[in-house]
């Protein structure tokens, strides 16, 4: 990622104003919990554990490690989240206070209280087991943001169903295949999604999906009314939600589960196959996004909250429908796009509601920032922004220019950043300022959460000097980590835990390194053939397959990212076709009916920016491709490597055109 040290930029100091009663004050707070973690390793997550939650059953054992690297944590406590998010809060006299912000795609606004979030989740509960969904079933979310859909999640909760999000931009073949991995009984889907002032479908990609071949085991749909158009309902399978759960009472008996029964399946890319359904824990996980909410972005009582993310990625989990409720924070649900209807959207809100937390994208941040330059009316500026303290990065690694114009221009100079370094797979934050405490240099995630092991290590798992590049570990189990790969343990086994790390550590699949000084962790970016585009992760191999499932045209493929200024890194696909190499309009048209297909694949995130073709792709003599020769094609840049175990040296000229 930078070329720049860390060591070379400006540091913040917390100020007085961020330090005034904050969770955790002054390095010297922060110190202290990592040295209670040291010295206890249990007792420190034990006793947030119980501060933070409320067991049904107390927990007596902490970490169990007679199964490595399946940890289990608190294991013979039982709770219910949505016990946890709802009713503790309603018990405390929080029934009146506002839960949730909603503000859809238009502008309209919808306040519900913590008493009103926990009947409607009631409700939903209600009517998913009078269709008879249980404890362990799966059930899929397709949904946009929507009280609905958070209150969707945490029926299932209450009820012990696992949920399954997936985001509202995957095709119907990406939905088919975690309904099948899944094997859900029921999908709570919408009739429409609206975003930047368009409709777009939901329910008829549910539908698409279904009449695929291994979805025999949905046996609901329920449809949340977003638009209100016609759409097709399937007699015997499909239902409105209204008619569901809107007459059922709004109490609900909330199943008890242990600790460890998943609370939700998330699937992610990595570097080979398919995406992987990562499991999480209902103790650890609830524990370790309450704890990093708390402490990461200092939530107190007045807070208004707002984290960017959309319910379909593990932010939108742990600091929209977890974290931010299990405090009894206030927080902002947001439908629509931040350039809709102006690129002014983001800052006018927090203007609006008073927003005193933010976390948002470096890319969200990066796009915003060209509007602003080029437009007065949609920068900072010209908005009220004084209601901000804290501002939050997360999902890649900000570069420092964009970091400063976050904190100048929106934060005002007086907000700390916390850049927050964390993965699907770790549940919550794992690297990461505490604004009260941490001196922010730009460009850096700084310093583990208290409690989180993080080393830099070399391939042996030697750690290796700061100052020096390494693979990125994570030492210790901690509480939210992922449990296993749904159906695929030994698969978890190789990706996390692989033998060449003893099976000791955890592997994050990031390069990292430690600034010689201070310690600092800089991410330099993933390690395997995972993409960052726009923070979405992306396999550069799943694209591969979806462009080579292409029959009729594609003979070849490879995949690679390029840096880009906006995106963080942008897709680069290499096509070999079925006829010979395509020039000029032609090349164009196929390279648009490529891009259609990979959105009909995987969905529009996954769509090349660059097609190039050649006859050809540059392989060894022993057939395999050289990817790295193909990154610096995608950056345009001269080769300087060695090319002489190429086997068709010529195919590089070809490769290196844009179209
Ligand atoms: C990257 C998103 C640098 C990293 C929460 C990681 C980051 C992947 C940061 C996980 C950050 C996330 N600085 N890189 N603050 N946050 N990443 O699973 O490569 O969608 O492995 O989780 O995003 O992406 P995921």
């Amino acid at each position: 990622m930078t070329a720049e040290g860390p060591t070379e930029l400006k540091t913040y100091l917390p100020s007085a104003a961020a330090m005034a009663g904050a969770h955790v004050q002054g390095m010297a707070a922060y110190d202290a919990l990592c040295a209670e973690a040291e010295a206890d390793y249990a007792g420190y997550w034990a006793r947030h554990a119980r501060e933070l939650l409320t067991w049904k059953t107390p927990f007596t054992q902490v970490l169990d490690d007679s199964n490595a690297p399946f940890f289990k944590w608190f294991a013979d406590g039982t709770l219910n989240a949505s016990v946890n998010c709802l009713d503790r809060n309603v018990e405390r006299g929080l029934g009146d206070k506002t839960a949730i912000i909603f503000e859809a795609d238009g502008g309209e606004v919808t306040r519900t209280t913590y008493s009103q979030l926990l009947a409607r989740t009631c409700q939903i509960a209600n009517g998913l087991r009078s269709l008879g969904v249980q404890k362990g079933d799966r059930v899929i979310i397709y949904i946009s943001m929507s009280i609905d859909g958070v209150a969707a999640m945490q029926a299932c909760a209450r009820i012990g169903a696992t949920h399954s999000v997936v985001f509202g931009g995957f095709s119907a073949q990406s939905l088919r295949d975690r309904i099948e991995d899944t094997g859900a009984v029921a999908v709570i889907t919408a009739d429409h999604q609206v975003r930047g002032g368009k409709q777009l479908p939901l329910k008829s990609i549910v539908d698409e999906a279904l009449a695929m071949p291994g979805c025999g085991s949905v046996k609901n749909v329920l449809v949340v009314k977003r638009s209100g158009a016609d759409i097709a309902m399937t007699a015997g399978r499909d239902q409105w939600m209204a008619d569901v759960a809107d007459r059922q009472p709004t109490t609900c008996e909330p199943e008890w589960v242990g600790a460890e029964h998943p609370l939700f399946l998330l699937y992610t890319s990595g570097s080979t196959g398919k995406p992987k359904g990562v499991q999480h824990s209902t103790g650890g996980y609830l524990l370790h996004a309450a704890l990093t909410t708390k402490l990461t972005f200092d939530l107190k009582p007045d807070d208004v909250f707002w984290c960017t993310a959309d319910i379909g990625w593990v932010t939108g989990h742990t600091y929209i429908t977890y974290g931010p409720l299990a405090l009894g924070g206030t927080e902002i649900v947001f439908e629509g796009v931040p350039t809709y209807p102006d690129a002014g959207r983001f800052w006018k809100m927090i203007q609006d509601h008073k927003v005193s937390i933010f976390y948002t994208a470096p890319t969200a941040i990066r796009s915003l920032i060209k509007a602003a330059e080029a437009n007065d009316k949609v920068h900072p500026k010209s908005y009220d922004l004084s209601s901000l303290r804290i501002l939050g990065s997360v999902g890649e690694p900000i570069n420092p220019a964009a970091w400063e114009w976050y904190h100048l221009h929106v934060g005002g100079g007086r907000c700390p950043i916390v850049d927050t370094f964390w993965q699907t797979e770790t549940g919550g934050h794992m690297i990461t300022p505490l604004p009260g405490a941490t001196p922010l240099v730009p460009g850096s995630c700084t310093l583990p959460f208290p409690g989180i092991q993080a080393a830099v290590v070399d391939e042996t798992g030697k750690d290796v000097p700061n100052g020096q590049g390494g693979i990125l570990v994570v030492k210790k189990p901690w509480p939210s980590m992922i449990r296993t790969i749904w159906g695929d343990p030994e698969r978890f086994k190789k990706s996390y835990y692989p033998d060449d790390f003893k099976g000791q550590y955890y592997l994050a699949g990031d390069g990292a390194i430690r600034d010689a000084k201070t310690g600092y962790f800089t991410i330099t970016g993933r390690i395997d053939d995972v993409l960052n585009v726009s923070g979405h992760r992306m396999g550069t191999m799943e694209i591969e397959s979806a462009l080579v499932s292409c029959t009729e045209l594609v003979a070849e493929a490879a995949v690679v990212g390029r840096p880009d200024d906006t995106t963080g890194e942008a897709i680069c696909a290499f096509v070999v076709l079925k006829r010979p190499r395509p020039t000029g309009d032609e090349a164009k048209a196929i390279a648009k009916q490529l891009r259609d297909w990979v959105g009909k694949e995987i969905g529009p995130i996954a769509k090349p920016k660059d097609i190039r073709f050649g006859d050809n792709l540059p392989k060894t003599r022993s057939g395999k491709i050289m990817r790295r020769l193909l990154r610096s094609l995608a950056k345009g840049e001269a080769i300087t490597q060695d090319t002489s175990t190429l086997e068709n040296p010529a195919i590089l000229d070809q490769l290196g055109e844009n179209l």
